[in-house]
C-alpha cells in the first residue's frame, strides 16, 4: 500500500474471460476500456493494480473438453495460454493472471459459503429440474431447447423466450429436447443450496446508493430489486467441472458463485508472489480504504451489482466501490457474424494489423455508457490513418528531418512560440479529467483539437520555406523545437491509449519514460535521435483479409 496521503490505492479487475475458447474483439472493448484507465492512473502516480484470470469452472468447460478429447484441466490451461498471449499482443497491462481453478479461489468460495451459511443465508431446497437420462446430466436452461409455453415459438432456450421474451422455468417448456443428446429429457427431483438475496434488497439498495454504477444500468438494477429478486441457486448436480460443497457430497458450487471470488484469488495469488500477503487485508478487509473497480459488460451486471455485492456484504469483506459497465461491441453496424466475417478474433486481428490502430479507435468511441458500441471497419480504417497518421505522427515527420539535418540532432535553447506549448500544457487538465472519468472519447477529441492547432502552426511557419533562407536558421529550428514539444506533450497524453507508439516517440526525443507531471517541462537544448517512420496507414487491403480469415472460422 501506499504510504502518501495524496496517493489512491485501486484494484481493477476484468470480467474473467471463459476459458473454453479464443479471444475475439468484443473481449478486447472491455480489457482496452479498464487498461486506458489503469495506464492513466498509474501515469498521474496512483497506487494501481490490474488483475484478471480464466473463468474455468462449469459444464460448457467440461463438455468443450469431453469434445476435444482433453481434461477440462488440460482445456484451461491451453486457452488460458491463449488468452494471455493475445492480452500480451494488445498491451493489456494486468499486473496478474490467474484462474477460478486454483487453491487460492477454493479456499476464498469455501469462506465466503461458510460465512454465509453461518449467517442464516442458505437455504436447502428441493426442486425440479429436467434430467438428461442418456447423458445422466442435470440440464442447465442454455441445454434444453423446446416450445415456448406463452407464444408457442419453437426451438426456444429454458430459461426465456427470443420471440416474446417471456421468462419461464425450463420444466414448463413444451416438448423439452437436451441439447447434448437430443433425446427428451425427464424431470427429476434434486436438493439444492440458495443464496437468500430477497432478504438482501435493502442492503443491496444501499450500497447502490454509494457506488459508481452508470446511471442507465442503474434503472435495470433498481427494476430487478424492486420486482421479485429471487433467491439464488448455487448448487449445481454431478457431474459437474468446479469446486466441491464441504458437507454436501455430490454437489458443486455453480461457476457463477465462484467466478466472481476469483477476483479475490487472482490478487491473493499476486500479493504472494510479491511476498506482500499483509496487504489483502488493506484492500478486501471491511474496513479497506482503497478503491475497487470492476470493469464489466452490461450482460453480466445481474452478478456484480447485486449478487456479489451481497456475498460480500454478508461473509465480511468489503463491497466493490464501483461497477463500470459497457455495452456491447457490433461491427458494421450488427452482431458479429461469421459468415459477414466480422467475428473478429483477436489473434486474426493481430496477425494482420497493429494493435495501436484498434485500441486507438476504441478510445475515441468509448464513454461512460452503456450504449453498445459499433467498429464499422472502414471507418476504423479511414479515422486511425487521419487521426494517428495524417495528424498526430505527422508533427513530428514534418519537423524532426530539420532538427536531424542541419541541427546536429540538437533542439534550440529556446522556443519559438511558448504560448502555444503553455497553451498544450493548461489543456492537460481537462484531457486528465476526461480520462479519470472514464470519457475516452472526449479526451480522444480535445486531443485531436490540439493535433489540429500544432499542424496549423506548422502550417502557417512553414519551415520548409524559412529554411531555403540562410538567415531563418535559427528561427527554423526554434520553431521546429516548438513543434517537437507539442509532439512530446501529446505522446504523453495519449500514451494510456497507444503505449506502444508513446514509446517509440520517447525512444525518438531520447527521454526517460515520463510522468504526466513531467508535461511541465519543456525539451530545450536536447539531444533527440534520428526520426524513422513509426507508423504507417492502414491500406484497404488488409481489412479484407481480416473479413476472409475471419469467414474462415
Ligand atoms: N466468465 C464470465 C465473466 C465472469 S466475471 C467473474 C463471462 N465471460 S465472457 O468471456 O463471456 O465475457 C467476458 C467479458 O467480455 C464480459 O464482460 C462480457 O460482457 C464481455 N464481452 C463478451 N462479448 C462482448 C462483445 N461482443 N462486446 C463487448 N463485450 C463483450 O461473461
Ligand atoms: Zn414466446
Amino acid at each position: 500500500m501506499s504510504k502518501e496521503n495524496s496517493k489512491r490505492d485501486i484494484l481493477v479487475t476484468n470480467a474473467l474471460p471463459y476459458a473454453n475458447g479464443p479471444l475475439h474483439i468484443g473481449h478486447l472493448l472491455e480489457h482496452i476500456q479498464s487498461d486506458i484507465w489503469v495506464r492513466y492512473q498509474r501515469l498521474i502516480g496512483n497506487n494501481c493494480t490490474y488483475i484478471c484470470g480464466e473463468d474455468a469452472h462449469g459444464t460448457a468447460i467440461m463438455l468443450k473438453a469431453e469434445e476435444n478429447k482433453l481434461s477440462p484441466e488440460e482445456l484451461i490451461e491451453q486457452v488460458k495460454i491463449s488468452h494471455m498471449e493475445d492480452f500480451l499482443a494488445f498491451n493489456i497491462s494486468h499486473d496478474n493472471y490467474h484462474t477460478t481453478h486454483s487453491e487460492e479461489n477454493r479456499f476464498f468460495s469455501e469462506i465466503i459459503f461458510t460465512r454465509l451459511k453461518e449467517k442464516g443465508f442458505i437455504e436447502e431446497r428441493e426442486i425440479e429440474q429436467l434430467f438428461d437420462t442418456e447423458r445422466q446430466i442435470f440440464l442447465s436452461d442454455r441445454y434444453v431447447k423446446g416450445t415456448c409455453p406463452s407464444c408457442g415459438a419453437e426451438d426456444q432456450y429454458g430459461d426465456n423466450c427470443e420471440i416474446c421474451s417471456s421468462t419461464y422455468s425450463a420444466t414448463d417448456l413444451i416438448d423439452p429436447i437436451s441439447v447434448i443428446t437430443e433425446t427428451k429429457p425427464e424431470i427429476k427431483k434434486s436438493s439444492h443450496l440458495f443464496f437468500k438475496l430477497s432478504d438482501l434488497k435493502s442492503e443491496i439498495k444501499d450500497w447502490l446508493d454509494n457506488a459508481l454504477v452508470p446511471r442507465q444500468a442503474l434503472n435495470k438494477l433498481s427494476e430487478w430489486i424492486d420486482g421479485d429478486l429471487k433467491d439464488w441457486n448455487i448448487s449445481r448436480d454431478e457431474p459437474y467441472f468446479g469446486f466441491k460443497i464441504p458437507g454436501y457430497p455430490g454437489k458443486y458450487f455453480y461457476v457463477w458463485l465462484d467466478a466472481p471470488i476469483g477476483y479475490l484469488a487472482s490478487h491473493k495469488n499476486y500479493l504472494d508472489k510479491l511476498h506482500k500477503a499483509e496487504d489483502f487485508d488493506l484492500y478486501w478487509g471491511i474496513d479497506s480504504k482503497a478503491e475497487l473497480y470492476h470493469f464489466i459488460g452490461k450482460d453480466i451486471m445481474y452478478f456484480h451489482a447485486l449478487f456479489f455485492p451481497a456475498m460480500l456484504l454478508k461473509s465480511d469483506f468489503r463491497q466493490p466501490s464501483g461497477v463500470f459497465i459497457h455495452g456491447f461491441l457490433t461491427v458494421d453496424g450488427q452482431k458479429m457474424s461469421k459468415s459477414r466475417g466480422t467475428f473478429i478474433l483477436a489473434s486474426t486481428y493481430r496477425e494482420i494489423l497493429d494493435p495501436v490502430y484498434l485500441r486507438y479507435y476504441f478510445a475515441a468511441k468509448l464513454g461512460t455508457g452503456v450504449d453498445d458500441i459499433d467498429l464499422n471497419l472502414e471507418d476504423f480504417c479511414q479515422r486511425a490513418n487521419s487521426d494517428l497518421v495524417g495528424k498526430f505522427i505527422n508533427i513530428g515527420s514534418r519537423t524532426a528531418k530539420f532538427i536531424n539535418e542541419n541541427f546536429k540532432n540538437k533542439l534550440s535553447k529556446t522556443v519559438h512560440n511558448e504560448a502555444l506549448i503553455n497553451e498544450f500544457i493548461d489543456r492537460s487538465s481537462v484531457i486528465s479529467e476526461a480520462y479519470e472519468n472514464r470519457e475516452f472519447n472526449k479526451a480522444i477529441r480535445e486531443i485531436m483539437f490540439l493535433a489540429d492547432k500544432a499542424n496549423r502552426y506548422i502550417d502557417k511557419m512553414e519551415p520548409w520555406v524559412l529554411f531555403k533562407d540562410k538567415k531563418n536558421k535559427e528561427l527554423v529550428q526554434s520553431v521546429c523545437t516548438t513543434s517537437l514539444n507539442l509532439f512530446r506533450l501529446m505522446a504523453i497524453m495519449l500514451s494510456p491509449v497507444i503505449p506502444t507508439l508513446s514509446e517509440k516517440i520517447y525512444l525518438f526525443l531520447n527521454i526517460k519514460f515520463p510522468q504526466w507531471n513531467d508535461m511541465n517541462k519543456i525539451l530545450l537544448n536536447h539531444e533527440i535521435g534520428v526520426y524513422k517512420p513509426l507508423l504507417t496507414r492502414i491500406e484497404m487491403d488488409k481489412i479484407e483479409k481480416i473479413r476472409e480469415k475471419s469467414k474462415e472460422l
